[in-house]
C-alpha cells in the first residue's frame, strides 16, 4: 500500500500542500524550504499510530501545537493532515484518514481533535466529534487511530502508518553504537541499531538481503568481494558486518564495519532499509558521503531494491547528480518553493517550461535545480501551467 495523496494545512512552513504521490517521490528544494518538515507529517502520523505513541506524545515531542502550526497562518486555524492510501498509484483509493488539531485555550492547553475522519473506499466509517465526544470533550485529546479498542474497523490503516520508517544514516553511529550513550531514538532514524536489526532477521532472509546488498555495493566499492554478518563470540556475541576486499594478499583482506568508509556504511544502511519492510520509507539526502558516480546510480538502485516489495520511497535531496538520471520523471518530483507566505509544493510536471525542456532531452537535475536556486526562485512563483 502507498500514500497516494497528501493534503496538509498549516503544517510547519506550509500553509497548504495538496499533492498526489507515486511509488517514488523526490523532494527538491533549497535549505530550509521544508523537505524535512514535509517528511515529518508522515512521521507524525506514525508517532500517533505506534505502540506507546498517541496524539499527545506526537505533539509534545514536537514542542506543542504552536511549534507545528504554520507561522504564516492567520490567527489560530486548525492544523490538518489528510492522507489517501491506495494499493498502488494506478489503483483506486482504499482508505482515507484525516485529522484536524487545535489547542485548548485554557488549563493544560492540550492539543485536541477538531475532527478525525476515516473513509473506506468511498464510505465514511468514522466521523468525530461524535455524540460521545460531545458528552465528554476529554475524549478528543486522543485519536481513535492510537487506540486498539477504537480502531478495529480501520486497523489496516493504523498498522500501515505505524510501520512508516525514516532514515538519515549517520555512519559514526553504526560504527560506534556503544559510544553514544542514552536510549536509542524510537524508530532508529540514524541507523544506530542497524547491526542489531540485521541480527534479528532470520538467517535465510539475512543471507539473501546481504547478497543483494553485496551485489549493489560492488558498483560503489569495486574492491569489495564479499559482505557477511558475523557474531564475535570472543567479544561476548557482538554482531559485526565483515567485508572481504581484493587485496595484494592471496586471501584478500577482511574488514569490519568500524573500518568501512562513511559511504559504504551509508549505502549498507540505505540498502538494508530499502529491503526491509513494505510501508513507506522516508529517506533524507541519500547522496551524503557518496561520490557523484554512485549518486547518479541511486535512483536506479532504489528502484531495483524496491521493485519486488513495491515499497514507496520518499527522498529529500539537493543532488544534481541524483536527479540527472533520466528515469526520474517530472510527476514524481516535488518542487518546494519558499515564500514569506509559506512554502508551496508542486509537481515539476505542472510547469510547462520544465515539461518542454525535459522533452528536449534534459534531466530534472538540469531543469529543476537551477529553478530552486534562491536567486531564481521568484520566477517559479510566477506559476505558469
Ligand atoms: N511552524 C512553523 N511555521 C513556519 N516555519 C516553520 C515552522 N516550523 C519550522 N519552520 C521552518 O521550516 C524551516 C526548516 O525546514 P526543513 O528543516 O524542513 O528544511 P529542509 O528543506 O529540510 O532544509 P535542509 O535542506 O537544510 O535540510 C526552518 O526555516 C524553520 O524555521
Ligand atoms: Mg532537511
Amino acid at each position: 500500500m502507498i500514500v497516494s495523496h497528501i493534503t496538509l494545512k498549516n503544517w510547519r512552513n506550509f500553509q497548504v500542500v495538496d499533492v498526489p504521490l507515486g511509488d517514488r517521490v523526490f523532494l527538491v528544494g533549497p535549505n530550509a524550504s521544508g523537505k524535512s518538515n514535509f517528511l515529518d507529517a508522515f512521521r507524525f502520523l506514525r508517532d500517533i499510530a505506534k505502540a506507546g505513541g498517541g496524539l499527545q506524545r506526537a505533539v509534545g515531542d514536537r514542542g506543542g501545537l504552536s511549534k507545528i502550526r504554520c507561522l504564516a497562518a492567520r490567527r489560530y486555524p486548525d492544523v490538518e493532515i489528510d492522507v489517501t492510501l491506495s494499493s498502488s498509484p494506478d489503483n483506486g483509493i482504499k482508505w482515507r484518514y484525516a485529522i484536524g488539531m487545535k489547542q485548548q485555550t485554557r488549563g493544560a492547553r492540550k492539543p485536541f481533535l477538531a475532527y478525525e475522519r476515516v473513509w473506506q473506499d468511498a464510505n465514511t466509517i468514522l466521523d468525530r466529534p461524535d455524540d460521545e465526544d460531545r458528552r465528554d470533550a476529554e475524549r478528543l485529546t486522543q485519536t481513535h487511530l492510537e487506540q486498539i479498542s477504537a480502531n478495529v474497523d480501520f486497523r489496516e490503516v493504523a498498522r500501515f502508518l505505524e510501520s512508516v520508517s525514516y532514515l538519515h544514516v549517520v555512519p559514526q553511529l553504526i560504527r560506534h553504537p556503544r559510544a553514544f550513550t542514552g536510549p536509542g531514538l524510537p524508530g532508529d532514524p540514524f541507523g544506530r541499531s542497524l547491526l542489531e536489526r540485521i541480527g534479528k532477521t532470520n538467517d535465510r532472509t539475512k543471507r539473501s538481503r546481504l547478497k543483494k546488498i553485496e551485489t549493489a555495493l560492488r558498483i560503489a566499492v569495486p574492491q569489495l568481494k564479499k559482505l557477511s554478518y558475523v557474531v564475535d563470540s570472543a567479544e561476548g556475541g557482538i554482531p559485526h558486518l565483515e567485508a572481504v576486499y581484493d587485496h595484494w594478499r592471496p586471501q584478500g583482506a577482511k574488514q569490519r564495519e568500524s573500518e568501512f568508509s562513511d559511504g559504504t556504511l551509508r549505502l549498507v544502511g540505505l540498502l538494508w532499509s530499502l529491503l526491509e519492510r513494505e510501508a513507506p520509507l522516508l529517506l533524507e539526502e541519500p547522496e551524503l558521503s557518496l561520490n557523484a558516480a554512485i549518486v547518479r546510480k541511486l535512483p536506479a538502485l532504489i528502484h531495483r531494491m524496491t521493485r519486488k516489495n513495491r515499497r514507496q520511497v520518499l527522498i529529500s535531496t539537493h543532488s544534481a547528480e541524483l536527479l540527472s538520471d533520466k528515469g526520474v520523471g517530472p510527476d514524481e518530483t516535488l518542487l518546494l518553493v519558499p515564500s514569506p507566505e509559506g512554502t508551496t509544493v508542486r509537481r515539476a510536471s505542472e510547469y510547462k517550461d520544465i515539461r518542454d525542456l525535459l522533452e528536449g532531452g534534459l534531466s530534472i537535475g538540469d531543469v529543476a535545480l537551477p529553478r530552486i536556486d534562491p536567486e531564481n526562485m521568484q520566477q517559479l512563483l510566477l506559476f505558469e501551467t
